[in-house]
């Protein structure tokens, strides 16, 4: 061997030996953070629950699947990606309470995970030292069918209240995603849409009462939090300002039989261009969402040359004659036949739109291990129809750009009557649609990322004549960091994407008098002075 070669052998060796050293050593050694955090619970504990179960440090052979069980967006799953110092999976309330207490005293940041779906994972990632508190143990989920209510714990997913739901009853539902593993803390605390959204309104229309833990560890409910505190959870985003526990929310009727439909067509501008005009005030029964992606051209098979197909999905509250007369008088170019349409009930319909097969059991909706992409989302809200030369450019260019697509979600139906500062959530009237852009991939590279990541935002700037302005409106729950970014927790940039989530609500969101010294913050939380 070289002298060199044999030193770098040499060197790796005595790294090995340094590595193998330390990892044992820190093992056994006494990890103050987590002692001393440990300590403050059991201070705190009121309960005879220990709390030893509860607490993860990175030592713990737990740490590591507790941490991935709610990582639903890959991009933040790198081994680079900044990991929490502990987790913490309370099972109480007064847990919930001792783990804000016990961050503070520490000087801990905490993050709040309820679901994980949060596109740019800021429920889990953070750049300073920071605790998860972790909700998915806090899911208990009490329907009432004679009342008409349910009471749902922030771990609980939508699919779990889908699932209790159709178990008491099949004349009710709720207004949420439609994506099951979607969890309620941040879904509801955010807003919260799905294909009722035109017959009742988002999630935080229909919420009663709620319990909070805020800074002081205290557990609230409505009438001890106060109405403006009640006001900001439902939609303003929990993680400004409390940890929600738990939701009582007022169920909707739905019918007996409801009717979906899921139909294909290229060549669709003048579709898509009537569609904006007929959504606004057809019948607030129907929900029709248009998936807009660039496939394979159905003419051009073998040339591998892509054209724009537009996907037609619809929930019908009612039965198909009904549905069809509808469209015969609103929408007859759009040729939906009786062949189309499926009738069921509204839970199975749940499963339908959550793509899952006819005849599923509706078991799958408690199903909790979902596999993650690299995924990036971005929002919009179109107020003018698109003109037709518009949505021509539009197809070419999701052609062009060969990756993102587009959902537009139809809004008008009560959307538009109910006032806006009702809650904070403020798109209301005057939106025709909303759109998600979307790109998903599994490559894990940073290459693959750089270019999806540039074609979204290529896609989104190309959409500025066409969409809100000043400001250009966002979907809070459609979380994205390319708007306002805030890591210095100054709040110059905050009321960036505080004026694009909330438009006007963003002044009544006051987060001075119940969290005066920010300590739930995150990169796009409330600030507490704006300027
Ligand atoms: C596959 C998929 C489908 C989706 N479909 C829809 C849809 O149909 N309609 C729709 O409106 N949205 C939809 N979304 C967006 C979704 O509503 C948001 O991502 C929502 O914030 C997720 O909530 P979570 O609890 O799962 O997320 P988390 O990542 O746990 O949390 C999101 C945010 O809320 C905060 N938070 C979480 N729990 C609490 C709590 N208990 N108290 C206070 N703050 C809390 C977090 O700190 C974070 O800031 C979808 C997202 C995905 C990934
Ligand atoms: C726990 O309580 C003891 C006794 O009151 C106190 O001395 C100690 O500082 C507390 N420890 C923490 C970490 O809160
Ligand atoms: C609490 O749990 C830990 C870890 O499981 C265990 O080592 C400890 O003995 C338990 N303490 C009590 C008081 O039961
Ligand atoms: C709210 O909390 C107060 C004080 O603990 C209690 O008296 C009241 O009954 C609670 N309200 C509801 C609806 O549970
Ligand atoms: C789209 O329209 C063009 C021009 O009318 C036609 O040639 C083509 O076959 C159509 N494509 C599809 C997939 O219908
Ligand atoms: C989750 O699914 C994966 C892949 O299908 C499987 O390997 C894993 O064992 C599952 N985990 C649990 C907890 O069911
Ligand atoms: C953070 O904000 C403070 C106060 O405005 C400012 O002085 C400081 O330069 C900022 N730091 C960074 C890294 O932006």
């Amino acid at each position: 061997m070289k002298p060199l070669a044999s030193f770098l052998f040499f060197l790796f060796f005595f790294n090995l030996i340094i590595v193998f050293i330390s990892s044992f050593t820190s093992a056994y050694a006494d990890d103050p953070v987590y002692s001393n955090f440990l300590q403050c619970l059991k201070n705190q504990s009121k309960s005879s629950t220990n709390v030893s179960n509860i607490l993860y440090s990175r030592e713990n052979t737990q740490y590591n699947s507790i941490l991935t069980a709610y990582i639903r967006n890959l991009r933040f799953s790198y081994p680079t990606t900044p990991k929490p110092v502990l987790i913490i999976t309370p099972l109480t309330p007064s847990h919930v309470s001792a783990a804000v207490i016990c961050s503070r005293d520490q000087g801990l940041h905490l993050k709040i995970r309820s679901g994980g779906h949060d596109y740019e994972g800021i429920s889990y990632v953070s750049d300073d030292a920071f605790v998860i508190l972790d909700m998915s143990n806090l899911r208990a989920i009490r329907v009432d069918p004679v009342a008409e209510t349910a009471y749902v714990e922030a771990g609980a997913t939508l699919g779990e209240l889908y699932y209790r739901i159709q178990e008491k009853s099949a004349v009710l539902g709720f207004p949420a995603g439609v994506c099951p593993s979607v969890g309620v803390g941040g879904h509801i605390s955010g807003g919260g849409y799905g294909n009722m959204i035109r017959k009742h309104g988002l999630s935080v229309d229909h919420i009663t009462d709620a319990v909070v833990v805020d800074a002081q560890g205290r557990v609230l409910n409505r009438t001890t939090m106060g109405e403006d505190l009640f006001w900001a959870i439902r939609g303003g985003g929990g993680a400004s300002f409390a940890v929600v526990v738990s939701y009582t929310l007022s169920l909707v009727p739905v019918p007996k039989k409801v009717t979906v439909f899921n139909v294909k067509r290229f060549n669709a501008t003048d579709l898509v261009y009537k569609w904006q005009f007929v959504m606004k005030d057809v019948d607030h029964n129907l929900f029709m969402r248009l998936l807009l992606q660039p496939v394979t051209n159905p003419d051009q098979p073998k040339g591998g040359k892509l054209a724009t197909r537009v996907t037609f999905i619809a929930l019908f509250l009612g039965d198909s004659d009904t549905l069809i007369s509808v469209l015969n008088a609103a929408f007859p170019e759009l040729g939906v036949t009786k062949a189309d349409c499926l009738e069921m009930t509204w839970a199975q319909s749940v499963l339908y739109w959550a793509n899952f097969n006819q005849g599923a059991p509706f078991e799958v909706l408690l199903n909790r291990n979902y596999t993650a992409d690299y995924l990036k989302r971005k929002s919009d809200y179109v107020q003018e129809p698109i003109s037709k030369v518009g949505l021509t450019l539009l197809m070419n260019k999701l052609v062009q750009l060969a990756k993102p697509g587009l959902v537009f979600n139809s809004y008008g139906g009560v959307m538009s009557t109910i006032p806006t500062a009702t809650t904070p959530f403020p798109h209301r009237a005057g939106n025709l649609f909303k759109i998600q852009y979307s790109t998903s991939w599994k490559d894990p590279g940073q290459e693959a990322a750089d270019k999806n990541i540039g074609l979204i935002r290529e896609l989104h700037s190309f959409m500025t004549p066409y969409v809100s302005k000043n400001p250009r409106g966002a979907y809070l729950n459609y979380r994205d960091l390319d708007i306002g970014v805030n890591r210095n927790w100054t709040y110059v940039e905050g009321e960036v994407h505080g004026r694009k989530y909330f438009l006007g609500n963003f002044d009544k969101l006051v987060k001075s008098v119940v969290d005066p010294h920010n300590f739930f913050r995150n990169e796009q939380s409330i600030p507490v002075l704006k300027s």
